[in-house]
């Protein structure tokens, strides 16, 4: 079970002081074979990953250039967070996808870029609501798994978080079946091309209220969290809530 928490664009170096709970807390779950993972912006990866060395909360960023180095203004590739002390990496985040206009082609390139660099991907996949509506859900998510995450990645440095847009800082998620149904789904997809397993999380409007419903569903191997991960009581309420499955 890993829950990770995608703390986007928020934190400041003063989060130190929310990030040394979270350090004090983790015990509680790490006691209980759960992984943490936090995601801080880039600005604080190796403030957090210095302070992480006496705790088991791995640290990750939250996106990165598929080039090793290069001029690519504003970028930040996957051995430069590797070098800062991360050793994951969320690709094709939704709001990457929208607000940057990332294809699943990018995406699979940042991928295979993170693991080249030493690091697990977390790669993102998800449909939007009007994809839900028109019923076009199973095939959005197959097609993105497909070329997101193509047989070429190597599974054991792979993750995959299942987050329906609609889903995501809004307070709404899928029903316990709706969430079965599409975990599924990517298990089958990742079984017909991976020998190892690959976790599959599921994120979108998880807190410690409906932690324990939605990770005790099958396939359902921890989870992607955004606004609940920002408070230490929150981010380990979830990971407590998690129910033990391996
Ligand atoms: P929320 O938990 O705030 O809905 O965000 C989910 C998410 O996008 C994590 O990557």
């Amino acid at each position: 079970m890993l829950i990770a928490g995608n703390w986007k664009m928020n934190g400041t170096p003063d989060s130190m002081e929310e990030f040394g709970r979270m350090i004090a807390r983790a015990p509680e779950a790490t006691a209980r074979g759960i992984d943490l993972l936090v995601c801080p912006p880039a600005v604080l990866i190796s403030k957090f990953a210095d302070r992480a060395t006496v705790s088991k909360i791995a640290i990750g960023g939250q996106d990165c250039h598929p080039k090793e180095k290069g001029a690519h203004t504003g970028d930040i590739s996957a051995e430069m967070l590797a070098a800062c002390g991360a050793s994951a990496v969320i690709v094709g985040h939704s709001e990457r996808r929208a607000d940057h206009g990332e294809t699943n082609q990018l995406v699979a390139e940042k991928a295979a870029a993170a693991q080249r660099a030493g690091l697990t991907a977390i790669v993102c996949v998800g449909e939007t609501e009007a994809e839900r509506d028109a019923g076009q859900t199973e095939s959005v998510v197959a097609a993105q798994v497909d070329a997101s995450a193509p047989p070429s990645l190597d599974a054991a440095k792979l993750v995959i978080a299942y987050e329906p847009v609609w889903a995501i800082g809004t307070g709404r998620t899928p029903s316990v079946e709706d969430v079965a149904a599409v975990h599924a789904l990517i298990r089958a997809k990742l079984e017909e091309r991976f020998d190892v397993p690959v976790r599959i999380l599921y994120g979108g409007s998880v807190k410690p209220s409906n932690a324990a419903e939605l990770l005790a569903v099958e396939n359902v191997d921890g989870a992607l969290v955004g606004g609940a991960s920002l408070k230490a009581d929150d981010f380990l309420g979830i990971a407590i809530a998690a129910p033990k499955k391996g």
